[in-house]
């Protein structure tokens, strides 16, 4: 199937809902269900969304489809797959590089996030069984030994599925994964719905004050998606390389940008209305300044209120699905970060599969260990190496795609797999997105939000 195999190591889909699932299983995690409802929250809500909106169908779909293109050209992961497209310049290789790096540090805290949701599915159980003291020390982000404890978990179960291999761990693992997800969030959202106070949520959510579109606003949005997309590291490089001929890029990244906004959707859905119901039984939704509280710790202290609100049995089992779900949806994450940098050692230091996850899941866990203790750095991290990398990282593939690579070539691969790809509406807008719309809008949010930073 896959043409370009030269490392016994590599592999490849085996089907073509497989190859979506799995990118959607990337895509889909703690952005869409822990990130985003807070990031709306810190934003002015509906506001956000309408950004949002256009920077994953703007910006981040062109981007998706071009580095699936680059990804199964190459038959490579990202700093192999620049070094074969254009061989010889020495800057792009540097860019894939950029993109092991950040999948390295976005894994190392994301790997603790991903822990406290875990240790949420205990919250609920001891809660449930009146053991009010267990029950706060699985809800305590800032309990060092225990969000260290979760962590290793966390890096144990990815660094197993990554072992397995692209078809048999990956795949096989997002097929049952994912959909039970998406059932579990529309009932949740369908219920929060009825109770008293979601109206004043679901209006805050979705009637758009235009007054609040800020550059912050701008620079937050296009970061959120790009990071929810799973795109500007080389993750999508890496899937797009186990990919075969046949497969309709263009199609599957739609699938994949459409279901990850989606799911992000419905769990805004869920969340904001949800705060303002527990407003209802006196928690605090608002700062001193009257703005909504977003902030990482949102989805865990008002969905867990919820919960208990609920009758006993069932919130038991509602709340305990749900963070383990979300444990779920987080895990089919930490997988395609993983990989990134696991396939890095194999294509360009010919390490076996085994040994080359082994040793980067041990190298990510050490600095995992040192967010565990100082939870805090969390938002450090993802500033620098999520909301600067990644679209950092998706400019130079723009770049890359619309001026080195050129978009004649990619056109040649993205019309693989697709019937009649000349006479399409993506064949006509895909390279004005990609050479001109893409870079000029990511480089003038990123431009002018260091240039604030700094100053
Ligand atoms: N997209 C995932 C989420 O929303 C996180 C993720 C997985 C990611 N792989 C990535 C982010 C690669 C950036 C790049 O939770």
């Amino acid at each position: 199937m896959q043409g370009t195999e030269s490392n016994a190591d590599r592999g490849s889909w085996n089907s073509k809902l497989g190859f979506i699932l799995a990118a959607a299983g990337s895509a889909v995690g703690l952005g869409n269900i822990w990130a985003f409802p807070s990031k709306v929250a810190n934003n002015g809500g509906a506001a956000f969304i309408l950004v949002y909106i256009f920077c994953c169908f703007m910006i981040g779909y062109p981007v998706m489809a071009a580095e699936m293109a680059i990804g199964r050209k190459s038959g490579k992961s990202p700093v192999g797959a620049f070094k074969s497209l254009i061989p010889g310049n020495p800057f792009f290789p540097l860019v894939g590089m950029w993109g092991v790096i950040c999948g390295f540090m976005i894994l190392a805290f994301y790997n603790v996030v991903a822990g406290w949701t875990a240790s949420y599915i205990f919250e609920e159980i001891f809660t449930f069984t009146g053991d009010l003291s267990l029950a706060a020390v699985f809800a305590d982000t800032n309990n060092g030994v225990k969000n260290a404890a979760f962590a290793i978990f966390f890096m144990v179960a990815s660094v197993g599925i990554v072992t397995g291999g692209v078809s048999g761990g990956i795949e096989r693992s997002n097929k049952i994964m994912m959909p039970t997800l998406v059932l579990i969030l529309v009932v949740l959202a369908g219920y929060v719905a009825t109770l008293p106070g979601a109206a004043d949520g679901l209006r805050v959510y979705l009637v758009p004050d235009l007054s609040k579109i800020t550059p912050q606003l701008i620079f937050a949005a296009l970061g959120q998606s790009f990071f929810s997309l799973s795109l500007g590291m080389g993750c999508m490089i890496t899937y797009g390389s186990y990919l075969n001929k046949k497969q309709n890029i263009p199609n599957s990244a739609i699938w994949v940008t459409s279901s990850d906004f989606s799911i992000a959707f419905i769990a805004g859905l869920l969340v904001i209305p949800a705060m303002y119901v527990a407003q209802g039984s006196g928690i605090t939704i608002y700062d001193e300044a009257g703005k909504l509280i977003g902030g990482g710790t949102l989805v865990f202290s008002v969905l867990p209120t919820l919960f208990h609100q609920m009758p006993p049995v069932i919130g038991l089992i509602v709340g305990v699905l749900f963070f383990l779900l979300l444990s779920i949806a987080a895990l089919t994450s930490t997988i395609s970060l993983l990989e990134v940098p696991t396939s890095y050692l194999i294509d360009e230091h010919n390490w076996s599969r085994n040994k080359a996850s082994i040793a980067m899941g041990a190298a990510i866990l050490s600095v995992s260990m040192v967010i565990a203790f100082k939870p805090a750095l969390v938002d450090t991290f993802a500033m620098i190496f999520n909301d600067i990398g990644l679209p950092l990282g998706g400019l130079f593939i723009s770049l890359f795609v619309g001026y080195f690579w050129t978009i004649t070539a990619a056109k040649g691969e993205l019309s693989k797999g697709h019937p009649d790809f000349e006479n399409s509406w993506f064949a006509k807008l895909w390279p004005v997105f990609i050479k001109y719309i893409s870079p000029v809008l990511i480089a003038g949010v990123l431009g002018a939000s260091i240039y604030q930073l700094i100053l």
